[in-house]
């Protein structure tokens, strides 16, 4: 039986030849890493429950005209994407001061920040991600300054939508990561958001409670994650309540 082509392998997802042209197979590990992979575990079922919620994530965002390349969900690891030319920037949406913001700025976390903050930092693990200026980004030709516009423009959009979602299932969105790619359609570049929505890259807190339901729990070793993202999926819809438990995955191919 021919071997399918790995084309790339990150920390927390694989990337296969797609069955057609133009499209990649994005495969979701259970491997958790934080602090740029000094912490990193296996966590049974992780995979399966990002792989559905940023297809829920993703689907909602084509729906409501943010281009993502999200084509469909294959099976419980996998999902068909559009390849795109990924832009070496990871861009941060604050809605509430957490994390770097609150180390680097001492402003405390938690608070509501005057609006939504839009942060690049550069892709490059041996640098530690580091944040940049819009200076950087043109002068060393990472984007356009019509390419930064666009993103700013996405983030926003994505923002507004997943606020929105959250806030109806009563959690707060406090920040979160995406990574935005290039495609091509003739001579013509499009800009889509990329990579994935999960709650490996967004903080979310319970709006009543403030208890963390995302990659925090592991990060600052606050119980169990696969628990905090089955809460975020069952609130959302994403999991029936009855289906199967989530460490046991049975069609993963
Ligand atoms: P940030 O507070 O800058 O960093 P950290 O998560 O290390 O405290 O992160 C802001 C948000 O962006 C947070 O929800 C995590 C997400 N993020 C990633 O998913 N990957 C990354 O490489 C970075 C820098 C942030």
């Amino acid at each position: 039986m021919a071997r399918r082509k790995k084309v790339y392998e990150g920390k927390a997802k694989i990337l296969y030849e797609g069955p057609e042209p133009g499209t990649l197979v994005q495969y979701f590990k259970d491997d958790a890493t934080a602090f740029n992979a000094e912490k990193k575990d296996v966590i049974e079922g992780k995979g399966v429950l990002n792989n559905r919620l940023s297809e829920f994530f993703m689907n909602g965002l084509n729906a409501v005209g943010v281009p993502t390349h999200f084509l469909k969900r294959l099976n419980m690891r996998e999902q068909l994407i559009r390849s795109c030319e990924i832009i070496p920037l990871e861009v941060i949406v604050r809605n509430v001061a957490a994390g770097t913001m609150s180390k680097r700025l001492g402003i405390p976390e938690g608070e509501r920040l005057p609006r939504p903050i839009i942060e690049f930092c550069l892709k490059d693990d041996n640098l530690g991600d580091p944040l940049v200026a819009e200076e950087h980004i043109i002068a060393f030709g990472w984007a356009s300054q019509q390419d930064l516009d666009d993103m700013i423009a996405l983030a926003l959009r994505v923002n507004d939508f997943m606020c929105g979602v959250m806030y109806g299932v009563g959690i707060r969105l406090v920040d979160f990561k995406i990574e935005i790619g290039r495609v091509w359609e003739g001579d013509f570049q499009r800009l889509v958001i990329a990579d994935e929505i999960s709650p490996d890259s967004c903080r979310l807190w319970d709006i009543e409670t403030n208890e963390k339901l995302d990659k925090d729990v592991f990060r600052r070793d606050l119980g169990s994650l696969t628990d905090a993202y089955t809460e975020v999926a069952r609130r959302l819809g994403v999991m029936p309540a009855n289906s199967a438990p989530l460490g046991k995955p049975t069609l993963v191919n």
